[in-house]
Order: structure tokens, then C-alpha cells, then sequence
């Protein structure tokens, strides 16, 4: 073996010199290496303001009853076995549209990505079904899906939303920046009459019977807008091309 004569050689080459022979300054070069990348991350999350990002203009906040029904959803853990988030990936495009588009999360607060896909992923859910399907399908998913793993919730037929509530969280929403125009109560519960009122009567159009501040409308609410806009931007930006 040759050893020492490498040995030799290797104390006049510079990084030995300089920097395996020092051990602090050899601690500390390795620790401004190190950081490096780290703070490539970490500085411009402490320095860009909701000011210096662009708004997409096509994703609009949620209503205050797809509010209600995000709360729901969140409350209920649907996330758990629901992903909402396609990826660009053929498969996936095929199953369920057009791959998600970072704008589209923009008044997703707290984003519900989900990791597991028991069900099918949700993103592009809206219009998918009519909203009779969501109500029967939620009341007891084996009717509408043979064989579903998935739990009925027959109490969002049974409950009510607190208008009071919502308007709490439509005032949280516009306190982190999503811009609502109307926040107090009573501009809250207008908005939750207007669009429960078009559920009910589409609901009503297959017998069934409900009322404008049932949880099962606000959830449908939800689920019918998932995806909508994106959606309907995307195929315009395909036809323009
Ligand atoms: C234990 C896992 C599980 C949970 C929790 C769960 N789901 Fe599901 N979900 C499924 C499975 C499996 C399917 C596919 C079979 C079916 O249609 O029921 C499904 C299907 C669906 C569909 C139809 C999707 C499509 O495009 O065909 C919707 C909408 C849905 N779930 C909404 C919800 C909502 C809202 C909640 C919470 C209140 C929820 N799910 C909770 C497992 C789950």
C-alpha cells in the first residue's frame, strides 16, 4: 500500500491546508454549506407579503353555504379517505380531468390535499352528479354504490347550520386575506338563503325534501363547486391555444 506517499502529497493540496487541518474552520464552512439550501427556503417565506403574490382572478372564495359545507367535510374527517389533488399523470387525467392547478387552492384554508384515496379523489368533483345523488349517496352510499366502503351520515339530514357560525368563519376567511366583501351576519345569512333555497329546489325536483339550512345542503354546495372554475378556465386556455 502507498499510503504515506499519498499521504505526503495530500498536505500540500489546499483543502487540506486550509480547511480539513483547521477543525473550526473546517465547522464552520460546513455549516454555511449546509444552511445554504436551507435558507434558499426559509428567507423568502419570512419576506413575501400576500402583496407580491398574484391572485388568479378565475378562482373565486367560497360562497358562505360552500363555507359551511367545507366545515362539514372537515368536521366529518372526509379527508381522511378523500383526496382532493390530481396529478399530472395520464391515469389520473382520464379518471378524473385535468390535473389540479396551484391557483386553484388559493382560498383553500386549510388546504385539504388528503394523503390516501379510499374514495376517489374530489377535486374536479362538481357537476359530476346531480345534487339528488349527493343527498342519497351521503344519507347511504350503498344505494347510490354497491358495495361502498364508505359511511353513511344520515345526521347532516337531521341537522342544521348556524348561520351565526358561518359568519364567524367567513369573518376569519377575510382576516387571513380572503377578500369577501360582506361579512356581518345578516349579508352572511342572506347569501346561505339564496343559494340553500336553489339547492332545496333542485332537490325538491326529485321528491325530496329539505330545507335551506339542512348540513346535507351545505355539503352538496360544497361538493358541486369543487374543480368548477378550474375546470371551465382550463378548457378555455386549451381552445385559445
Ligand atoms: C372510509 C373512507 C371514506 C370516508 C370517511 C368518506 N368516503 Fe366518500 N367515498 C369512499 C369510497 C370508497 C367511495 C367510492 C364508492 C362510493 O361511491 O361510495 C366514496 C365516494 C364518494 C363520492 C363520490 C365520488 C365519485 O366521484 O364517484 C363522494 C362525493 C364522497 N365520497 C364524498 C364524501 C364526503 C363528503 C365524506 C365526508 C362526509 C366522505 N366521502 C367520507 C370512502 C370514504
Amino acid at each position: 500500500m502507498s499510503t504515506s506517499s499519498s499521504e505526503g502529497n495530500g498536505r500540500d493540496r489546499f483543502h487540506r491546508r486550509v480547511f480539513e487541518g483547521k477543525a473550526a474552520v473546517f465547522a464552520i464552512a460546513t455549516t454555511l454549506a449546509i444552511s445554504a439550501g436551507g435558507l434558499v427556503e426559509i428567507i423568502p417565506m419570512f419576506t413575501t407579503t400576500s402583496a407580491s403574490w398574484e391572485r388568479a382572478d378565475w378562482i373565486t372564495p367560497y360562497t358562505p353555504l360552500e363555507v359551511a359545507g367545507r366545515d362539514i367535510y372537515i368536521r366529518e374527517g372526509c379527508n381522511v379517505c378523500h383526496s382532493q389533488m390530481i396529478r399530472p399523470m395520464r391515469a389520473e387525467i382520464l379518471r378524473y380531468g385535468e390535473w389540479t392547478r396551484a391557483a386553484e387552492y388559493q382560498y383553500d384554508r386549510p388546504f385539504l390535499l388528503g394523503s390516501r384515496r379510499l374514495g376517489p379523489d374530489l377535486q374536479r368533483e362538481g357537476g359530476k352528479y346531480p345534487d339528488a345523488w349527493h343527498y342519497e349517496h351521503m344519507r347511504d352510499p350503498r344505494t347510490t354504490s354497491p358495495g361502498s366502503v364508505m359511511p353513511p351520515y344520515p345526521w347532516l339530514h337531521r341537522n342544521q347550520i348556524d348561520p351565526v357560525d358561518v359568519a364567524r368563519s367567513i369573518r376569519a376567511l377575510a382576516r387571513v386575506g380572503t377578500p369577501y366583501e360582506a361579512t356581518d351576519d345578516a349579508a352572511v345569512e342572506a347569501s346561505l338563503r339564496e343559494q340553500g333555497g336553489a339547492i332545496t329546489a333542485s332537490l325538491a325536483t326529485s321528491s325530496l325534501d329539505a330545507n335551506w339550512d339542512d348540513e346535507i345542503v351545505a355539503l352538496i354546495a360544497y361538493l358541486q363547486r369543487l374543480g368548477v372554475e378550474g375546470r371551465a378556465y382550463l378548457a378555455e386556455q386549451e381552445e385559445d391555444r
